[in-house]
Order: structure tokens, then C-alpha cells, then sequence
């Protein structure tokens, strides 16, 4: 059936099952390819957007659940003035290597910032535990995540 859903500042209206997860909607239906796939099972963060700027896993969201909520995705969180700073910092810092877990640890990341501003290490963590870096960019995160809150690591003490 039919559902419209607000996604990065448009409206969109999708012909799926209601149980269809809102990544396989995003990725499949509407070309926003930014969120990966990565568990399919709400455990690694690769698959996170924003509902209503709060981080969630969106494999685990049936696009019959989103109602009336603003999604925004790696694609459109740029357009936020948080968003468009972690952006900033994950550049400067030089965060991914090869890149695949990256969309949502900066969509996790932004929304920290946005209820957090100045967020502690405990803050960092806890936010980001869920999101998984095979890679283990885990202290370039803590880096550009302080960069992006204007904290000084050197201040600070630790990354
Ligand atoms: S793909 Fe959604 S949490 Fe891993
Ligand atoms: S940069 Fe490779 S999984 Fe995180």
C-alpha cells in the first residue's frame, strides 16, 4: 500500500509492504544509497538515519511504523548546522578507511551533538557504542566528533 514519508525535507510516497524496512525502502525504492546495509539485525549502526533527529537502526524500522516523523539520511543531514559541521570534521580529521560504517557513525554523531553539545567521553560512548568500524576508526571518531563540538583534544587530554 501506499505510505508517504517525509524524508530529508520532501515528501515521498512509496508502494511497499508495511513491513518493509525503512533501509530497504530508502536503498531500493528511493535511490538513497548513503545507508548501508550492514547486520540487517540492529546490531552494527551501518543502517542509521534520523527519526525525528533521534538516531535509530533503520533494518529494524517497518516503513509502517514512520507515520508523520522527519527522516533524515546521510544524504540530507548537511543541511543542519550540526550535521554539515561533523560533516566538516570528518574531512579534517581524515576519518574512514574504507568507509562503509561511515554514514552512520556521522548520523549517530550529529545526533549526539544536536542534544548534546558538548558532550564527555562517557557522552561519546555511550552514543556511539552501537555503531561498529571494522575498521576500527574508533579514535578518529572521538577526535572529530570533539572537533565538531569545538572541544580542544589537547585540553581534553584524550581523544
Ligand atoms: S544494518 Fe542495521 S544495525 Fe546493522
Ligand atoms: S571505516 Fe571501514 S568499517 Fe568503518
Amino acid at each position: 500500500m501506499p505510505y508517504s514519508i517525509l524524508i530529508n525535507g520532501a515528501k515521498r510516497t512509496v508502494d511497499v509492504d508495511g513491513d518493509m524496512p525503512l533501509l530497504w525502502v530508502l536503498r531500493d525504492v528511493l535511490d538513497l544509497k548513503g545507508s548501508k546495509f550492514g547486520c540487517g539485525a540492529g546490531f552494527c549502526g551501518a543502517c542509521t538515519v534520523h527519526l525525528d533527529g533521534a538516531a535509530i537502526r533503520s533494518c529494524q524500522m517497518p516503513v509502517s511504523a514512520v507515520g508523520d516523523a522527519a527522516i533524515t539520511t546521510i544524504e540530507g543531514v548537511g543541511a543542519s548546522e550540526v550535521g554539515k559541521r561533523v560533516q566538516a570534521a570528518w574531512i579534517a580529521v581524515d576519518v574512514p578507511q574504507c568507509g562503509y560504517c561511515q554514514a552512520g557513525q556521522i548520523m549517530s554523531a550529529s545526533a549526539l551533538l544536536t542534544g548534546t553539545p558538548r558532550p564527555s567521553d562517557t557522552d561519546i560512548d555511550d552514543a556511539m557504542a552501537g555503531n561498529l568500524c571494522r575498521c576500527c576508526t574508533y579514535l578518529r571518531i572521538r577526535q572529530a566528533i570533539k572537533q565538531a563540538a569545538g572541544i580542544s583534544t589537547e585540553a581534553a587530554g584524550s581523544l
